[in-house]
Formats: structure tokens, sequence, C-alpha cells
């Protein structure tokens, strides 16, 4: 269970006001809290029961003062962990003297955030823009403007090609490439104008440039594949994709919202095989978990194809967001977080393959890099169980985490976290497969059948079980 801190509520007032690092639960319960959503908001998530009241670093703590670790990091988000000091310090210094401009006029973060930004990452230009998919909108844009400015590629006819099982957002064009067709279906028509190719496999690449070359604009992609269950590519994958489409003179567009900013032990994930893209685009993490902030980064030469008029965001580049994506950098940067990343990534997974050890009929796979991780577990020992089952338990042993399809477990806590914590997050994975598992099995009453991996509406291929992804 998670460590209660229901004290007698005069106590805790008077404790409250004496201690302010002790969490200010909300008047409300928990309970009541998901109600109220439940009743008042869209039903496009399936969360994990537990209400955020009041964080800090990777401490998670409830309306009632229960504490969680959070192993999920808000998708990968809050890589600097929860309300980190010196971001909250550049936001009560923003705050209140500017918030907003418009980039109908200039502001005086901005220009100095977009040459931190493209100095830090080694590219000559950004766009900057709020959510990912925003970024993923922008940098497909720029890819189909230098297409036909650049490239001659004759007016409406530019291709992209993206990754079956990819996962770019939730817009319309990000959805066109998606092969989740929970995703997909009834949110026709998707856009014309993409190509799909399997995530890892060069030579598939390399056939649908050959065919298509003259017409393909970009190659966007995710150097792992996050929603898709963390998914790494074979060795010398990127270099290969860095050298199809340099011959092939397509622009080469690493979506790194996900596995950027330091997550998998690397400024970008790309840095793997030190390979530079065409096309950087950023998201998540720039905001610190503070403040949607994304940005699309490339040389003069591509982004200058973006003329006045042709894009733009009210709140793209806005002076709160500039301020607060500056100190995530410093924070990111003064802390040591890719190489922390990178350590703590591997102690983890040496911890995660032990278990593997102990519960070689339960856990399939363990992958990761960095601090992007998952245990793909067996849906066989898991039946009729699934890895949201497995996700409540984890919750009520005080460890937040969130399936991906129906047997995957993401685990990205955020690259401030500890041995001791990493160590907590084992030992209730162990006590859940050893334990609970087990009782839950024999309370869940099976299904007649098991229900058959959904196919991909478009390309054929079953790169999704039925989905539980919804970041
Ligand atoms: C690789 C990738 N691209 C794009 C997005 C979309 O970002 P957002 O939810 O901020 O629109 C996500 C979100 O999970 C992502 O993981």
């Amino acid at each position: 269970m998670a460590s209660r801190r229901n004290l007698p509520s005069l106590f805790n007032r008077i404790w409250r006001r004496k201690f302010s690092a002790l969490p200010q639960g909300s008047s409300s319960s928990s309970q009541e809290l998901i109600g109220l959503e439940y009743d008042h908001s869209a039903h496009n998530y399936h969360p994990i029961p537990v209400v955020f009241s009041q964080a800090k670093g990777t401490s998670i703590w409830d309306p009632e003062g229960h504490k969680y670790l959070d192993f999920l990091s808000a998708y990968s988000a809050v890589n600097q962990g929860h309300c980190h000091p010196k971001v909250m310090q550049a936001v009560n210094e923003q705050v209140g003297r500017l918030t907003l401009s418009s980039r109908a006029f200039y502001n005086d973060q901005f220009p100095v955030f977009a040459k931190r930004l493209t100095s830090m990452f080694g590219y000559g230009m950004m766009l900057p823009m709020n959510t990912g998919a925003e970024g993923v909108e922008t940098a497909l844009k720029l890819a189909r403007k230098w297409g036909y400015l650049k490239k001659n590629i004759p007016n409406n006819e530019a291709l992209i090609v993206s990754c079956c099982g990819c996962f770019h957002g939730r817009t319309l064009a990000a959805i066109s490439m998606s092969c989740d067709n929970d995703a997909t279906r009834s949110f026709g028509p998707l856009l014309p104008g993409h190509l799909k190719v399997d995530f890892g496999d060069a030579d598939g690449l390399e056939n649908v440039f050959k065919e298509h070359g003259d017409l393909i604009a970009g190659f966007l992609f995710e150097p792992i594949q996050g929603e898709a269950g963390v998914i790494i590519p074979p060795d010398g994958y990127l270099t290969a994709v860095r050298e199809l489409c340099s011959k092939y003179n397509v622009l080469m567009i690493a979506d790194e919202i996900q596995t950027g900013v330091a997550r998998t032990g690397k400024m970008l994930a790309c840095d793997w095989e030190n390979v530079r893209p065409d096309v950087v685009i950023l998201g998540k993490a720039l905001g610190a978990g503070v403040i949607p902030v994304s940005a699309v980064l490339a040389d003069r030469e591509v982004m200058l194809c973006i003329q006045p008029g042709e894009h733009g965001s009210t709140f793209g580049g806005n002076p709160l967001a500039s301020a607060v994506a500056m100190a995530a950098l410093d924070v990111v940067e003064e802390e040591g977080l890719a190489k922390r990343a990178a350590d703590m990534g591997q102690e983890f997974r040496n911890q995660l393959k032990e278990l593997q050890k102990q519960f070689p009929q339960e856990i399939k796979e363990v992958r990761g890099r960095g601090l992007l991780n998952a245990v793909e577990l067996n849906s066989e020992a898991l039946f009729p169980a699934s890895a949201y089952d497995v996700c409540l338990k984890l919750k009520e042993r005080g460890i937040l985490a969130k399936p991906t399809h129906d047997t995957i477990i993401r685990l990205a806590p955020p690259l401030s976290v500890s041995l001791e914590e990493l160590h907590e997050a084992s030992k209730a994975l162990r006590a859940v497969l050893e334990i609970d598992l087990p009782k839950m099995q024999k309370q869940m009453r099976k299904p007649e059948t098991t229900s058959a991996p959904q196919v991909c509406d478009r390309c054929g291929r079953s790169a999704y079980a039925p989905v539980d992804t919804d970041a």
C-alpha cells in the first residue's frame, strides 16, 4: 500500500501551516474528483485511478496524502523532476513580468531561447510551437514546402514516409500515419500523401525510396518507438537511415519528442549512432513538465523555406515558455541528466533482468535505453489479467506506471530518480508478480475466448494488440 499520511484534520492544518513541504491536499477526495472528471470531461483516456495533488521530484501525493513514485513522468515530459526549484524560479520571475507578446511583436525571452536551443543542439534555426503534435505538423509542412521549393516535387504531390507502429500525436496529420485503428477509425478521411514502412527495416525503406523517391519530401520516424512499447531499432539502423535520406535527397526527420532532452542517456536518441537528422522535433521535457513547449530544429536552407504568414501559433515562442525552456535546459546540463539517465537506466535494467530470471514465465523481455524502459509481459502467463491490472497493483504498492498495449509496462521515471527509488520500483514489481498476480488471476473470471490482435486497417499488420495507448 502507498504510505499513508492520514493525519487528523486539525493537526494536519496546523502542521501544514508550519511545514510548507507537507502536501497541501485538495479539499475534495480522490473519489469525488474522479467522479467529477468522469461526469464532465470527455472519456478519451483510461487513467489509472490516482489523483495527483502535489509533486516534488519523483514523488507524487494524492489529496489524501498517500505518496507514490512517478514512473511515467507524464510520458517523459518531466525529465527534470516535478516542480524543479530552478524551473519554478524561472516561472515566478517571468510570470509577474511578461507572459505573452504573440509573434506579432518581439519579446525579450524568445530570441535568447532560440539561440540557446539551436547552439545546444547544433542547428541553424528553430521554429517554436507548443504541443508535440504541433511540432510534428510543423515538421511535415516544412518538409512539404522544402520538397516543392528545393526538390522540385510537382505541386501537391509530396509524400511523407513514416513507420508502422509510430506515434506522432493526435492531430489529423499525425493519425494519418498511425497503425492504431482506435486512433484512426471513424476519423476519416485521413490525409493523403503518406507511405508506410516497417520500423527498423532499412532495406524496406530503400525500396520505398527507389520506387517513389522523386516525390518523397521526408522520412519521419521515432529513433525509439515509445508508444509502440519502447521498441529499439537494430544497431546501425539510424546510420542507414541517414545514408539513405542523403542518397535519395529526402529530409531525415527525427521525432525526439519523447526520446529527446536526455531521456535515453544522450541529449538526442539519434546521438547513440552519432547521426544528425535534417530536422529534429522536440517537445515534452523542453517545458520541464510546467508548460507546453515544442520546437522544430533545422538548418537555414531548410527552415527558411517557410516564409512570414505561412505558419505560426499565438502561443509559440511566448516569453513564459521561453524562460521555462531555458531553465529546463539549464537543469539538464547542470545536473548532467543525460549521463545520469544512462547510468541509472543501466542499473534499472540490471535489476529488471534479475527479476526476469526469477519470473521467466511472466516477463518476456526487458528493454530500453537510458531511463526509457519497458517490461514486456507474457500474455499467456498474465491471462486473464493485463498489463493494466499489473499497473493497478503497482499503484497500490506506491509505484505509478502506465501500460502501453495489453502486455507492456513502460517505466520512465524523472531523470533525477535515486537508486533507492529504482529499487523500490523493482521490489514492487516483484511483489505484484509473486503475490498480487496469482491472487488476481484466481479472482478474475476467464473469458470464453481471448481477444484477437487488431490488424491495422491500412497496412494489414498486427502491430497493435487491443490498445491502451493514450499519450
Ligand atoms: C514521439 C511522440 N511524438 C509526438 C507526441 C505528441 O505530443 P503531444 O501529446 O504533446 O501532442 C508524442 C506524445 O506522446 C510522442 O511520444
